[in-house]
Formats: structure tokens, C-alpha cells, sequence
């Protein structure tokens, strides 16, 4: 009697406190806040001496939700080459961390200071009457009051990317604080995304709306579905059909802090819990060309000799496709294969 008692307490009780524990969890999500803050204003936007803009945002109204506003903001934006676009927001007052420089060669964004003084002895400030910076493929358009930019394709005419929150939307407009980073994107309902590695989802590298897709680098296996893995690459491409025509591009955020991306079928936003936002848009068109612009920034995958395989591909495998392949071959064929693969090694570029 004694006996079936407890064993009856010790299932009901740690039930109990789960159920309990999954209200609160309901409630606390429930009355968090959906939309943060009136965005930021854009109050100067100038030419920078390397050929790009820069512009100096304002908040609009200060609350502490997540933590106080960061006041002002360093937008610089360029066209780097001419399938590459970058937009680039930062603290106008103190630096942030961001990926390495020396890890991920790129330029550093004008300085602000410089430029403005750089542009009004060259009196280029009137240049930014219009409000949109263009390449020959991509477009930078914005808006002021409140900010937000959009990215078009001049060739299809689309809107790649737009941050502009309308009172009808569920998400905020620009969120910057020091541990709580929001902007995000309306999108076409029928585009086709595909990405945001490295994150286990049950219908492979498709995006799914609703989904979960968190980027938070972790060593856990892969064969869990809905969750984040070893590495991260805040990065997808975007297929759409337009007028029965195949265009690809792709959007990187370049921020190894950790965050979560919402795709909502008709917008994607990002929660980010610290540095920069850093973005980069590949004009494609194809999917082929997408790869190809992001692997040139990125830098390109090294190639790997076959016999090598087995020893680099999974560090807990003590048995390797190296002995595997050594066993099944003659040792003439075998000895000249590894002589190539150890040259590929030695020459990066072959
Ligand atoms: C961005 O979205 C806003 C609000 O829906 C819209 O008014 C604006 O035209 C869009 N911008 C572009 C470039 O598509």
C-alpha cells in the first residue's frame, strides 16, 4: 500500500510541476511584447569617400523593454560590387562586437564623422535629397521618418527585402539595444526560401512558416528535429517565379550572436541577442550564381582529398573510409590516388 503510494506521488508530483511549469511558460510568452518601440528616424545621409552612403538614425521613443534604446545609430550602406549590396547599423557612439575582420575579409564601414566632414567640404550632402542609391542590378531605397530600407532587383522589378513595419503588422520596426537586436522583412506569400544552416528541420532546407529556427551554436546531434547544431550561417536564398522566370538571391546577416529567425510565410524577422547588424544581398539570378557570390565573400570550401574523408568527417569515428577505401583497392591505382589528393592539399588553389 505504502509502496504504491509513493510511486503513485513520484509520477503525479513531477507531472504536476511540469504542467505548472508550461502555464507559466504560456503566460510569460503571452504578455511579452509583441511590438517594441517607434523604430528610428534617419536625421542625415551623406556620400562617404569610398563610394558609399552613411547616415545617422535617431530613436524615436526611448522604452526599456529588453534594456534602454541605444540613441543613435551609424547606417552605412554600399554597393561592393555588382551583385554584392551590404547594409551595415551600428552604434554611432561605441564600438560593438562583430565577426572578425581578419576571420571574414570585408571593409570596414566609413566612419561617420569623417564622411560627413568629407562630404560637406565636397558638398555632396544635397546628393541624398533622393532616397535611392542604385547599382546595376540592385537598389537601396529608404524611407526617413520612421526608417526603414528596401532592397529591389532593377531587372524584375521585385522587392527583395523591405524593413518597414505598418501599424497592420505584427512585428516592430528597428529595434537596437545592447542584448536584444529586431528588424525584419516582408516577403511575397509564393517565394521559396532555403537555408538558415545549421538548424535540423523535419522538411529539410526548405523553410517552412512557423518552423523554429534558432542559431545558437551548440555540439548536439543532428538526429533531433526543430533544433540548432555545431555551426551557423544566418544565411537563405529566395526563389521566386516572376512572370514565369526563375530568380534567386540570397540574404546574409552577418552576426555570430545567437538568434532567432520567424518566417511567417509573408514576412521573416530576426531576434538577435547582441552585435551588429550586418547585411549582405547577392543579386543572383540563379541559385548557381547565389552560391557562387556568397562562397567568393565567405571564402570557398578547400577541397578535400577522397582518402581524407573518413579521418575529417566525423571525429568520434574511429574506423575511417580511409581504411576502407585502402582496403578495397589495388595498391598501384591506391598509392597514385593519394599522391594526387596529398598535392591537392599542398596546392590551395587546385
Ligand atoms: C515596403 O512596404 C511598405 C509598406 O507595406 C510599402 O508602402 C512600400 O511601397 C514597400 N517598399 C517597396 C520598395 O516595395
Amino acid at each position: 500500500m505504502l509502496f504504491s503510494r509513493s510511486s503513485f506521488f513520484s509520477f503525479i508530483l513531477p507531472l504536476f510541476l511540469v504542467t505548472l511549469l508550461s502555464i507559466a511558460r504560456v503566460d510569460v510568452v503571452s504578455t511579452a511584447p509583441t511590438k517594441i518601440g517607434q523604430g528610428y528616424s534617419l536625421i542625415s545621409v551623406e556620400e562617404s569617400p569610398d563610394g558609399g552612403i552613411v547616415g545617422l538614425l535617431q530613436v524615436k521613443q526611448k522604452n526599456n523593454v529588453y534594456g534602454p534604446d541605444i540613441p543613435y545609430l551609424q547606417l552605412y550602406v554600399k554597393h561592393e560590387t555588382e551583385n554584392r549590396l551590404r547594409v551595415h547599423i551600428t552604434d554611432a557612439q561605441k564600438e560593438r562586437w562583430e565577426v572578425p575582420y581578419d576571420l571574414i575579409p570585408r571593409e570596414k564601414p566609413a566612419a561617420l564623422k569623417k564622411a560627413i566632414a568629407w562630404s560637406r567640404k565636397n558638398q555632396n550632402s544635397v546628393l541624398m535629397a533622393s532616397s535611392e542609391y542604385e547599382s546595376n542590378e540592385l537598389i537601396f531605397a529608404f524611407t526617413t521618418d520612421p526608417f526603414s530600407f528596401a532592397v529591389k532587383r532593377k531587372s524584375d522589378g521585385q522587392t527583395l527585402f523591405n524593413s518597414s513595419s505598418d501599424e497592420s503588422d505584427p512585428y516592430s520596426p528597428l529595434v537596437f539595444k545592447d542584448q536584444y537586436l529586431e528588424i525584419s522583412t516582408k516577403l511575397p506569400q509564393d517565394a521559396s526560401l532555403y537555408g538558415l544552416g545549421e538548424n535540423t528541420q523535419p522538411h529539410g532546407i526548405k523553410l517552412y512558416p512557423g518552423d523554429p529556427y534558432t542559431l545558437f551554436t551548440t555540439d548536439v546531434a543532428a538526429i533531433n528535429l526543430n533544433t540548432d547544431l555545431y555551426g551557423s550561417h544566418p544565411v537563405y536564398m529566395d526563389l521566386r517565379n516572376v512572370n514565369r522566370e526563375a530568380f534567386a538571391h540570397a540574404v546574409l546577416l552577418l552576426n555570430s550572436n545567437g538568434m532567432d529567425v520567424f518566417y511567417a510565410g509573408t514576412s521573416l524577422t530576426y531576434k538577435v541577442i547582441g552585435g551588429v547588424l550586418d547585411f549582405y544581398f547577392f543579386s543572383g539570378p540563379t541559385p548557381l550564381d547565389v552560391v557562387d557570390q556568397y562562397t567568393s565573400f565567405i571564402g570557398r570550401p578547400a577541397p578535400m582529398p577522397y582518402w581524407a574523408f573518413g579521418k575529417f568527417f566525423k571525429k568520434k569515428k574511429k574506423k575511417t573510409s580511409e581504411s576502407r577505401v585502402l582496403q578495397n583497392c589495388s595498391p598501384v591505382h591506391c598509392s597514385e590516388s593519394i599522391v594526387q589528393s596529398a598535392k591537392s592539399i599542398i596546392t590551395p588553389d587546385l
